[in-house]
């Protein structure tokens, strides 16, 4: 069988496209009142973040279906959002303390610390609305909400943005450092394919697959992102670089050395791709994404 040809950067230009006016419409407008905080809001949200998440959700639902998109947006959207929040947090003082977020002033240097705090809770709080204002049936939305807060909370993504802080400074296990980015990082990219596979409607099977997809690939993009932390550029990365070795931060080259990280990200990669084996050609696209986060310089 002819294999079907992948535009993977035409579907990604048009997914992003899409999730960019869906966002635009449910998100306040800035001149709302109280207008800061919906300013602050935009402001990282359009910043320029590279839509990963939105389009992983779209593409894991792709793999089973193209009918109703429009549901596939806003909870691709609902994810974008939470992350986004994640940011504002993850980059102000007290935490990772950083000056540049999607190639813009972060929030808390354009707004203050105050308006930012505010601004990340309010975006939280937005992902969930846009959860339970989904057109689908209560059980799967109640089974999407209680995922989204499962995987985001203190026992998921806070707890590895908790651990993360905590260990900086500090000489941590490589079980710290696997605990750390399996929980600030991978969750969430877990939570979009589960979101893509209920959408599609498929068997518990399958999401349990796709769950361990968005793991292996979860865990592959942190630590990515950790070597380019140290071998990319802040023009290409859109933040500041080197910030993770001047803070002591525990990371995977700090923890495993360099060459070893770079071969335990492709090595999560090879085992992600062999999960989309049974899904043939429909997967096509799918990987080929994964294969660009793999090689990705920014
Ligand atoms: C940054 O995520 C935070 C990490 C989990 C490494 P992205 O690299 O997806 O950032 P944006 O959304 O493109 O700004
Ligand atoms: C951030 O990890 C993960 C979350 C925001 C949850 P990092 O602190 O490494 O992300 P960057 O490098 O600031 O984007
Ligand atoms: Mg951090
Ligand atoms: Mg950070
Ligand atoms: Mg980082």
């Amino acid at each position: 069988m002819k294999a079907e040809k992948v535009d993977l950067k035409k579907q990604m230009r048009e997914q992003k496209e899409m999730v960019n006016i869906v966002l635009d419409r449910l998100i306040p407008r800035k001149n709302d009142y109280p207008k800061e905080i919906h300013k602050a809001m935009r402001h990282t949200l359009f910043a320029g973040g590279k839509r990963i998440r939105p389009h992983l959700t779209i593409m894991v639902y792709n793999l089973f279906s193209k009918e109703r998109e429009d549901l596939v947006w806003q909870a691709a959207g609902a994810i974008e959002v939470l992350h986004t929040y994640t940011l504002i947090h993850d980059d102000l003082p007290e935490i990772d303390n950083d000056d540049y977020r999607r190639g813009k002033k972060t929030c808390h240097v354009l707004f203050g610390a105050d308006i930012a705090l505010l601004a990340g809770d309010a975006l939280l709080v937005e992902a969930f609305n846009m959860v339970n204002e989904l057109n689908i049936k209560a059980e799967l939305k109640v089974r999407m909400i209680a995922d989204m807060a499962e995987l985001a909370g203190d026992k998921g993504l806070i707890a590895g943005q908790m651990v993360d802080i905590q260990s900086e400074g500090k000489a941590v296990k490589r079980k710290t450092v696997d605990f750390i980015h399996l929980n600030k990082t991978a969750k969430l990219i877990q939570l979009c394919c589960r979101f893509g596979a209920y959408l599609a409607k498929v068997p518990a099977s399958h999401v349990k697959r796709l769950d361990e997809f968005g793991e292996k690939i979860g865990l592959a993009f942190q630590i990515i992102d950790d070597i380019l932390d140290v071998e990319s550029s802040s023009e290409k990365m859109g933040k500041t670089v080197g910030k993770d070795q001047a803070e002591n931060k525990a990371t995977y080259p700090s923890v495993y050395g360099m060459e070893q990280s770079k071969k335990k990200a492709d090595k999560l990669i090879d085992d992600a791709l062999k999960l989309l084996k049974p899904y043939g050609e429909h997967a096509n696209m799918l990987k080929e994404f994964t294969l660009m986060l793999a090689k990705r310089e920014s």
